[in-house]
């Protein structure tokens, strides 16, 4: 990997050596297989491809400054995916199958962890279909789980210098009980045209409103929303935003440093208040807001041109735990190699 320039990283696919499969057929799950494959073959008519009976996870291995390679939160990823099948009724794999599968991934792709230091890290990408062919709406009975690695550097060109976000009142992302709170294909489905539309006009990302009153924030396309005042951390809590588990962090880290975490409804009037605005997830970490811009109404809402200081702490907070430069005290991390 002595050619790769890792800095130069952005959020995009870039192969590897191996992937692992688990496949659901005749009401059994299969040992794990390790391949080189980067294609599936699958039935025309499968459920996945017709009815969406797709879901996925996103999580990151990082090299320490100690060498060591962590693997963040990885039993919080497997939950979160076993939600989402239970919710598209797909046959659910074991936690065991699921963390042991992104341990092998990591191990087996270890050239291509990206040094400390780069800023980059190896992007985990559990992914699962539903694989029954038929023209029906119904479960399917047989399942294909993959779990991929990928190098990845930040997910917003802008790395931890502030993006401009626009607030889409007219799309919604997810219904109240509809799939917001899982991680289906359907909600990025969902949410790609007013993200297409929000990129023409320059900025790199949507904040929707929640679907019922749109009068309160959601969530951005690809991260949870927060924002910051009078040493308070402010979230949406809402039935249709995903339980990012960044988010859950930066909460508990919050709360270390002695700030008031508040996770309720927050008003759309209220982003004026905010000192600071930031995008959090596994891929946007902490990405912060300069500007939100209404697509409807034209009104703009205005933050610092660089990183807040609050934001900037939370930020290193984390790296500082993800890259093993601190005693990981929660116990978020497993240590792979
Ligand atoms: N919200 C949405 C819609 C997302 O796609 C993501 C990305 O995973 C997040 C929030 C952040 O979740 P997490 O921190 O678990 O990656
Ligand atoms: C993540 O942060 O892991 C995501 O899945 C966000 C996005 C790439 C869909």
């Amino acid at each position: 990997m002595a050619d790769m320039d890792w800095s130069a990283l952005g959020f995009d696919y870039t192969p590897t050596d191996c992937n692992v499969r688990y496949t659901f057929s005749g009401g059994k799950w299969s040992a794990m297989e390790v391949t080189s494959d980067e294609y599936i073959r699958m039935h025309m008519s499968a459920s996945c491809l017709h009815y969406g009976i797709e879901l996925f996870e996103g999580l990151k291995a990082f090299r320490g400054k100690d060498g060591k390679v962590r693997l963040f939160r990885v039993a919080d990823n497997a939950c979160r995916l076993r939600s989402s099948a239970e919710r598209l009724c797909l046959p659910l794999p074991t936690m065991e199958m699921i963390v042991d599968g992104c341990m092998e991934v990591v191990r087996r792709n270890e050239k291509f962890i990206p040094p400390y230091g780069t800023g980059a890290s190896l992007y985990l990408r559990p992914v699962m279909f539903g694989t029954t062919a038929g023209l029906g709406v119904k479960p399917a009975n047989d399942a294909l789980l993959i779990i991929y690695a990928s190098p990845v550097g930040a997910y917003f060109k802008e790395g931890i210098k502030p993006i401009k976000v626009a607030l889409d009142r007219e799309q919604d992302r997810a219904a109240p009980r509809g799939t917001g709170d899982v991680k289906v294909g359907g909600n990025y489905a969902a949410s790609i045209y007013s993200s297409k539309n929000a990129h023409d006009l320059g900025y790199s990302n949507v904040l929707y409103l929640d679907a019922k009153t749109h009068t309160k924030i959601e969530e951005f396309g690809a991260a949870n929303f927060f924002g910051i005042k009078d040493n308070k951390y402010v979230t949406p809590k809402s039935p249709s935003v995903l339980p990012s588990i960044t988010n859950m962090s930066l909460r508990q880290l919050a709360a270390d440093i002695g700030m008031t975490v508040e996770e309720r409804d927050v008003p759309l009037e209220e982003l004026s208040t905010f000192e600071e605005v930031g995008a959090c997830g596994t891929a946007a970490v902490i990405s912060p807001v300069s500007k939100i811009f209404d697509m409807q109404t034209d009104k703009i809402y205005q933050y610092g041109e660089e990183v807040g200081p609050v934001s900037m702490k939370l930020y290193n907070l984390l790296q500082d735990i993800q890259y093993g430069r601190v005693e990981d005290k929660h116990g978020w991390c497993t240590v792979v190699l």
